[in-house]
């Protein structure tokens, strides 16, 4: 017979989510008494049985999440990468806890409620809001069929039914219209107007507006008549870009910088990865279409990383401490157009997320620094 008092005792998963929910309290990430037990009684483990390393390989290998060490990962806060494509780009994850349960706590949701999540992946979030809203209630759905199939068989397994579908969030899901809430776990670089509609009056939207990869927030949105408004995140909530069916997915290694002969050299004020995420997000707003490419030595770690733009510019980002040497090249000057941006930052009183908001309105959205009718305004690119 085992003995529960004996440490070599294997534990029950109850205790590693309840350690869980104890640790996203005394972090200050959780204070809901409802998202605590939500935490304390969702087996994440079930919906995550295997997840994908990368561990200085360049290939990608799974790895079972069963017996204590896998149980104290998946009960931790810790984003797991549960898809990779066939070119070894991830997909898809579950987002990390911490992370999940903040976005709930500041989508103020109430029992009752209904909510539409876009990006099921493994369906941990969709178990977290059926445990609280219940079956009825929740919607959520994801552009990647074996993603919802998948998803759906495992939260069956422990009772849980919430609405799932296979569909492009982009145009959210209009049979269970209006939502109270809408939460977005793939980012955007603006709302899809589809969300707008669907949300009731009052309702809000929290979702990542991202430009370009690494840049970017979340931004939590109330709409009342045909406005969308809100204020980003005092902290920062990336997620991976919102694909759509038959399009590549957003690759790391893709921005590869062709030869050019007119090259130039510059040497940056800041090195580049102290550069405030704001600022990024500036920058981002200013040069339309910036992406950034790592390329892969042969040990599969990261030796180069390049800022590109669609005209076939690019610049040089180094990665090592200290290092500040930009090359650049293409008529798109990327780095001087960034040095600006900090510029204008700094004289602006290196504003942190909380200054910045949004606004959208059908055809036009816009962030803002410190109030919609204040002096400083970028236009979102379209999506
Ligand atoms: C970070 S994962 C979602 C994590 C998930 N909420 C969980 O709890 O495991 C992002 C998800 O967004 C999905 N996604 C990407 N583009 C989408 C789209 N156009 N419509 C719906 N889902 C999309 C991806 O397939 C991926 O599963």
């Amino acid at each position: 017979m085992t003995n529960p008092a004996d440490p070599s005792t294997p534990k029950p998963w109850h205790h590693y989510a309840r350690a869980l929910a104890n640790l996203l309290c005394d972090r200050g990430d959780l204070t809901d008494p409802a998202w605590y037990n939500a935490i304390a009684h969702t087996p994440r483990h079930r919906l995550v049985p295997q997840i994908w390393k990368q561990e200085g390989a360049p290939e990608w290998t799974p790895v079972d999440t069963a017996g204590p060490a896998g149980l104290e990962l998946v009960y931790s806060p810790t984003s797991l990468i549960t898809k990779v494509d066939a070119r070894g780009v991830p997909i898809s994850s579950s987002t990390k806890p911490d992370l999940m349960v903040r976005m709930l706590e500041s989508l103020d949701v109430r029992g009752g409620d209904r909510v539409l999540e876009i990006g099921t992946g493994t369906g941990y979030n969709a178990a977290l809001l059926t445990h609280r809203l219940g079956d009825d209630n929740v919607v959520s759905i994801d552009v990647d069929d074996e993603l919802v199939e998948t998803a759906r068989a495992r939260l069956a397994r422990f009772g849980a039914h919430p609405i799932l579908a296979i569909v492009d969030g982009e145009n959210g899901f209009p049979a269970r219209t209006p939502y109270d809430r809408i939460i977005a776990t793939c980012s955007v670089s603006t709302v899809p107007w589809a969300w707008a509609e669907q949300v009731r009056d009052g309702g809000r939207i929290l979702v990542s507006i991202m430009p370009t990869i690494h840049a970017g927030n979340l931004v939590l949105l109330e709409k009342h008549g045909d406005r969308l408004e809100g204020r980003f995140s005092r902290r920062l909530g990336q997620f991976m870009s919102m694909r759509h069916t038959g399009e590549a997915p957003e690759t790391l290694a893709s921005a590869q910088p062709a030869g050019d002969e007119r090259q130039r050299t510059t040497t940056a004020p800041t090195e580049p990865w102290k550069i405030s995420p704001v600022a990024w997000m500036w920058a981002a707003l200013e040069l339309p279409g910036l992406s950034l490419g790592y390329s892969l030595n042969d040990e599969g770690t990261v030796d180069a990383s390049y800022l590109t733009t669609p005209d076939g510019s690019w610049a040089t980002v180094p990665l090592g401490r200290g290092e500040r040497t930009i090359t650049e090249a293409g008529p798109t000057p990327i780095w001087y157009v960034i040095e600006k941006t900090l510029d204008r930052w700094h004289s602006t009183g290196q504003p942190g997320w909380e200054r910045l908001g949004m606004t959208a309105t059908p055809g036009r959205q816009t962030m803002w620094l410190d109030a919609p009718d204040g002096h400083h305004h970028w236009p979102l690119t379209g999506n």
